[in-house]
C-alpha cells in the first residue's frame, strides 16, 4: 500500500466501524483532548512530566500494563497528589487514555533506544546474531509474497498483479503471462503465493488475489479469491478456482481489508484469511465469509469436520471468526499449529494462535481505539473470546510473517519473524507452548515490508517496497 493511501484508510475506517458499546449518554471524547484538558497540566503536554512524573514508560511506579494504568487513572493516589478520575471520566474514556498513554510511551521507547537501521552491506547486530543486509532481487514493485519452489526457483507476487519468477538468481524481465486479472486499488491486489505441499509431484501453485467483477446491479465489486495453476513456458496454465464466494458477498473495489494469506498445514488442509472489508460487524456474522480464517481441501472442497457445518446459514469454510484483517498466516514448524496476525484499529494489532471454531473478538474486544482517537470499546478481553498471544500498541501494521527454519542463524531456529508496513519494523518473536517468550526488533526504518521467509539457502529474505533483501550471518 503506497504511503499516499494512508489518509484514506484513516478516514474510512472510523466511519465504517460501529462502536461496540457506549457506556455514557455523551459520545466518548477523543483521548488526546481529554489528556490535554485533564492531565497535561501536571504530567506535561507531551507526557514528559512536569510537576508530576512523566508517563512515557521509562520507569512506571504503579505499572505500565493495561490494568495498572486503568487503576491509576480511575482511583488516583490521593495522598501523593494524583486525583481519581473514576467519577469524571467514563470507563470508555479511561480506556481511550490507556491506549493513548501506551501509544505515546511506545513511540518514546523507540526514540530512546533506536532499533538498528542497517545500511546495505554494513554489519548490524541483534541480541542473538549479527547480520549483513544484501540486496537479493532489485527492481521489484511493491512485492507482497515470496515462495521458494526449489533451490533455484522463486516466485514473488507484486501487489499490482504481476507474478515474478526468479531462476538461478536471475529475475525474469517479464512477469508470468496469463495470471488472473486483479483489482489493485486501495489495499486490493495480488496477494499470497504458495506451492502445494506435494509441489514436486503435482506442480500446483496457489494464488490469492482480489477478484473483480460486476454485480447484478452493474456495480464494480471485488473480493479475495483463490486459484491454482501450473507454470509452463513462463505462462500460467490449467487454472482451477479453489475459492470464490458468491457475488452477493463482494464489496466495492479498492478499499480496505482483504486478508489474502494462504497456509497449508501438515495434514494438507489449506487455510486462508479474508478481511472484514471495513465492516467490523461482519467479522462476528457466521453467514458471511468476511473477517474469518477459512479452511478447505487443496482443491476447494469443504472438509466435513469444519466447525460450523451444523450452524444454520453459516458459511461452510469458516474455521475461526472475529478476525479483522489477517495478513500473516503460517504453520509453526515445531508444534504444527496455525499462527495468525491481524491488523488492529489504532493500536491493538494481534498475534493469535488459531484454533478450531474460536472467536477472536473483533470488534467486540480490542486493545486498540478508533483512528480518530476516540475509544471504541472498554472491553479488551471476554471469557468467550480467545485473547491474543501478544498485541502491539502502538500499531506496527503487521504484514507477512514466516518461521525461520534454516541453519545459518542457529539461535533463530524456529523463531517467528513478522514484517510491518507503518512501523517499518522486522520483529523477531520466540514462541513456547502457545506463548510469546521473547520479542525483539531486528531492524526498523528502511521501508515498508510485506513478507519474510527463510530461503532453502538458510538466509532470511525480506520483501521491501522496491527490492528483496536477505539477512546473511556476520557473527
Ligand atoms: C494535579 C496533578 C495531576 C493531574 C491533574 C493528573 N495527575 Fe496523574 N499523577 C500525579 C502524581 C503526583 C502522580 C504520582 C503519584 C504517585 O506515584 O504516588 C501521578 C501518577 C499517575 C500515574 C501513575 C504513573 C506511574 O508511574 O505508575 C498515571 C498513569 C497517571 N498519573 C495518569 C494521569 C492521567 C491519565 C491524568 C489525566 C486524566 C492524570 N494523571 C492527571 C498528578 C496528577
Amino acid at each position: 500500500m503506497p504511503l499516499a493511501r494512508r489518509p484514506l484508510l484513516i478516514f474510512l475506517c472510523p466511519l465504517l466501524l460501529i462502536p461496540a458499546s457506549s457506556a455514557t449518554q455523551q459520545p466518548a471524547r477523543e483521548a488526546r483532548k481529554i489528556y490535554a484538558d485533564y492531565c497535561a497540566g501536571c504530567h506535561g503536554a507531551g507526557l514528559e512530566g512536569g510537576s508530576s512524573p512523566a508517563l512515557l514508560g521509562e520507569n512506571w511506579k504503579h505499572g505500565g500494563d493495561e490494568a495498572s494504568l486503568t487503576a491509576s487513572i480511575r482511583d488516583g493516589y490521593l495522598e501523593t497528589g494524583m486525583p481519581a478520575f473514576g467519577a469524571s471520566l467514563s470507563e470508555l474514556e479511561i480506556r481511550g487514555l490507556v491506549v493513548y498513554i501506551r501509544e505515546q510511551a511506545g513511540h518514546a521507547t523507540s526514540r530512546r533506544v533506536p532499533p538498528p537501521h542497517p545500511d546495505p552491506d554494513t554489519v548490524a547486530s541483534s541480541r542473538l546474531h549479527s547480520y549483513r543486509l544484501e540486496t537479493a532481487f532489485p527492481g521489484m514493485r511493491e512485492p507482497w509474497a515470496i515462495a521458494f519452489l526449489s533451490d533455484d526457483r522463486v516466485l514473488i507476487t507484486e501487489k499490482r498483479g504481476a507474478l515474478r519468477l526468479i531462476e538461478k538468481g536471475v529475475l525474469r524481465a517479464e512477469p508470468v503471462a496469463g495470471t488472473p486479472a486483479v483489482d489493485s486499488g486501495g489495499q486490493a491486489g495480488l496477494f499470497d503465493v504458495v506451492a502445494h505441499p506435494d509441489f514436486a509431484r503435482n506442480g500446483w501453485i496457489y494464488l490469492a488475489f482480489s477478484h473483480p467483477q460486476k454485480n447484478p446491479g452493474g456495480k464494480n465489486v471485488c473480493l479475495t479469491s483463490i486459484v491454482r495453476g501450473h507454470i509452463k513456458d513462463h505462462a500460467w496454465t490449467d487454472e482451477e478456482i479453489v475459492f470464490r464466494a458468491p457475488v452477493e458477498f463482494y464489496r466495492g473495489t479498492g478499499g480496505v481489508h482483504y486478508g489474502g494469506r494462504l497456509a497449508f498445514d501438515r495434514a494438507g488442509y489449506l487455510f486462508f484469511s479474508l478481511g472484514e472489508r471495513g465492516q467490523g460487524r461482519d467479522a462476528q456474522n457466521l453467514t458471511v465469509p468476511h473477517g474469518k480464517i477459512h479452511r478447505i481441501h487443496d482443491d476447494g472442497r469443504i472438509p466435513d469436520d469444519n466447525p460450523f457445518l451444523k450452524t444454520p446459514g453459516a458459511f461452510p469454510s469458516i474455521w475461526t471468526y472475529g478476525n479483522r484483517n489477517a495478513q500473516g498466516l503460517r504453520i509453526d514448524p515445531v508444534s504444527g499449529e496455525l499462527w495468525e496476525h491481524e491488523h488492529g484499529p489504532r493500536g491493538g494489532d494481534e498475534l493469535n494462535r488459531i484454533r478450531r471454531g474460536l472467536n477472536y473478538g473483533w470488534p467486540l474486544a480490542t486493545f486498540g481505539m478508533n483512528y480518530n482517537g476516540t475509544p471504541m470499546t472498554d472491553v479488551t478481553t471476554r471469557p468467550d473470546i480467545e485473547p491474543p498471544a501478544t498485541y502491539w500498541v502502538p500499531s506496527i501494521a503487521p504484514c507477512g510473517m514466516g518461521f525461520y527454519t534454516g541453519d545459518r542463524f542457529p539461535k533463530w531456529k524456529n523463531h517467528l519473524f513478522v514484517t510491518s508496513l507503518a512501523a517499518q519494523e522486522l520483529v523477531r518473536l520466540e514462541l513456547k507452548d502457545g506463548k510469546v517468550v521473547d520479542q525483539e526488533i531486528i531492524f526498523k526504518g528502511i521501508g515498508r515490508q510485506r513478507d519474510v521467509a527463510a530461503g532453502p539457502d538458510g538466509f532470511l529474505y525480506v520483501l521491501l517496497q522496491d527490492r528483496v533483501v536477505r539477512l546473511v550471518p556476520a557473527d
